[in-house]
């Protein structure tokens, strides 16, 4: 099996652990263990941590070491650097918003699987070429949402998405009901309020009731 095909057969089984990956903006990283075990609790246990604060790489290192059937990852990987923080912090799997050749090229050395974003049928067909068979697709709703995946179904069929951006509870089936839809990525099942406030049993309900989408 090709190094490759290897990290999509690992990047599908994360995916498959539930239909919704939480994405996750962190300011404090205290609450990145209870945050996470409230999560896995709530049955949504693969969890994309954002590089967008200074306190996500700890975070990352904090889920990894200490929370058990976690399965942690680095979102917002714009960088070959970050793509190697986040694998030495411990990540599972990297997501990024969109490719650059740099990045591609950087994870193709990397043994940390990345899901990459796309918002084309232009892109999709060049991740394709690279071995690529599952993608974010990002930004979910403002790129045309359920209704554009649902028209890549044809051409495209050999490629699943994991449409992230503008999704809640409320249009979630949309996506998850499509064919090329293996799960969504959102970040409301861990808000700033009840981040701030640890509010760990009302974030384990909003992934129990993201977990009974499917
Ligand atoms: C992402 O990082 O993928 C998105 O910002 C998450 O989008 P959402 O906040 O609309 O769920």
């Amino acid at each position: 099996m090709s190094p490759i095909e290897h990290k999509q057969q690992q990047v599908e089984a994360t995916l498959k652990l539930a239909p919704v990956v939480p994405v996750v903006i962190i300011d404090d990283a205290k609450a990145a263990v209870p945050m996470a075990r409230a999560l896995v609790a709530g049955g949504t246990p693969a969890i994309e941590v954002t590089l967008r604060t200074p306190a996500a790489l700890e975070a990352i290192r904090a889920i990894a070491a200490e929370v058990e059937g976690a399965v942690v990852g680095v979102g917002t990987v714009l960088t070959p650097k970050d793509l190697h923080a986040a694998q030495q912090a411990g990540a599972r799997f990297a997501v990024s918003p969109g490719v650059s050749p740099k990045l591609l090229d950087a994870a193709d050395d990397s043994e940390l699987p990345l899901l990459p974003g796309t918002a084309t049928a232009s892109e999709v067909m060049h991740l394709l070429e690279r071995g690529y068979r599952f993608l974010k697709f990002f930004p979910a709703v403002p790129a045309g949402g359920h209704k554009l995946i649902g028209a890549w179904a044809s051409p495209l069929p050999q490629v699943r998405f994991c449409p992230t951006g503008g999704i809640s509870l409320a249009n979630a089936h949309d996506f998850l009901g499509l064919p090329n839809v293996v799960c969504v990525g959102g970040s409301w099942l861990t808000p700033a309020d009840k981040l701030k406030a640890g509010d760990w049993a009302g974030i384990e309900q909003l992934a129990r009731e993201a977990k009974a989408l499917r």
